[in-house]
């Protein structure tokens, strides 16, 4: 049975994660057996007993449960944003879950900021290398707070790191019946990482002849997701790019309200979190939208074997933008709760 270690995290994290938790509660009832225990990973906990997540407790994670669900993370109250760092950025890390995996696929045509595309416009996913980069925490301080001081912050790229995400890609493609694969970098600029991730690239690609491989700068593969979306069907990038490239995503298919994401080792313990933040200022208030929580426990049912819930809880979503039914980011009525239970009554209904 599917053991899920559930963080809700901070501000509207825990919001959005309790209607997460109602609809594995559903798709339990509805017979996937599911199990969840709930951890108080936060802001609240880091700030009473100065604990962000204990290496012990990821070994818990690793070896007694089956996925984490992660609601968000990030409070004012921890400016440097440490917890923050230790508790995603260290599950990402430790648990070496190399796969950024981050679908966008616009659901309803109304939804989508560009003029004149539909969904059959804006539908590819992105994979963004997860463990890397510019993220590896590689540099320091020279002269800290001096005039005359120094910052570096180095990017680590190893031909296995951008080989396994570059070979994921072309995996996913050729497993879900698609043909294109665009990589993504600034080879003309910064010549190292770039030069490695180009070889890479192209060696990875000649072993996949049936699939068109291309590549973009990634200042021109962001305009071109404005302008010509419908060209891409899977991207694959490093870190930092990835992260840039899916804030984008998730707005050109509604914007982060809707926009899921797992972080996945492939046959290990993965971790699945909704794109967006902890966006404080709406914590509690019953206003934040769940549907990207919700739509990220379609992911995580997917990773974890059970791939037609993912399609069904989209089905759900298309539906209430139908219908009108949306919670307030996406133009409706709905609140925090309401949304939630609006997605229950669909699924079980
Ligand atoms: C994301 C977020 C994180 C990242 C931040 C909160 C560290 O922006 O998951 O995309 O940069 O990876
Ligand atoms: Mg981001």
């Amino acid at each position: 049975m599917p053991r899920i270690a559930v963080i809700p995290g901070d501000g509207i994290g825990v919001d959005v994660t309790r209607e997460a938790v109602k609809v594995m509660a559903a798709v339990r009832d509805l017979g996937v057996p599911l199990q969840w225990d709930e951890f108080d990973y936060g802001a609240d906990k880091y700030l009473a007993t100065g604990v962000t997540l204990p290496d012990s407790e990821i070994a818990n994670f690793r070896d007694n449960y089956d996925a984490i669900f992660i609601g968000a993370v990030g409070d004012p109250r921890v400016p440097d944003m440490k917890h923050a760092a230790d508790i995603l950025l260290g599950l990402r890390f430790k648990l070496d879950l190399y796969v950024n995996y981050r679908p966008c696929r616009l659901l309803d045509e109304s939804l989508c900021p560009l003029k004149g595309k539909t969904p059959a416009d804006v539908n590819f996913v992105v994979f963004r290398e997860n463990t890397e980069g510019l993220y590896a925490g590689v540099g320091g301080h020279l002269k800290k707070g001096a005039p005359d001081e120094v910052a570096i912050q180095t990017s680590v790229n190893t031909r296995k790191g951008a080989e396994r995400i570059i070979r994921y890609a072309f995996e996913y493609a050729k497993k879900n019946s698609l043909t294109k694969v665009c990589m993504s970098d600034k080879s003309n600029a910064m010549r190292f990482e770039g030069d490695l991730w180009q070889r890479v690239f192209w060696a990875v690609a000649k072993e996949y002849p049936e699939m068109e491989a291309s590549h973009w700068f990634i200042d021109a593969l962001l305009m071109q997701m404005v302008k010509r979306p419908e060209q891409f069907q899977v991207i694959v990038s490093c870190n930092m790019f990835g992260d840039i490239i899916t804030d984008m995503g998730a707005q050109i298919c509604g914007g982060l309200g809707l926009a899921a994401s797992g972080n996945i080792h492939p046959g290990r313990t993965s971790l699945f979190e909704p794109v967006h933040g902890s966006a404080p200022k709406y914590a509690g208030k019953d206003v934040a939208n769940p549907l990207a929580a919700i739509l990220t426990v379609g992911i995580m049912l997917e990773t974890l074997g059970y791939p037609e819930w993912n399609p069904r809880l989209e089905a759900v979503v298309k539906d209430m933008v139908k219908s009108g039914n949306t919670p307030r980011d996406m133009g409706g009525t709905l609140g925090t709760k309401a949304t939630g239970d609006y997605v229950v009554g669909k699924l079980s209904g």
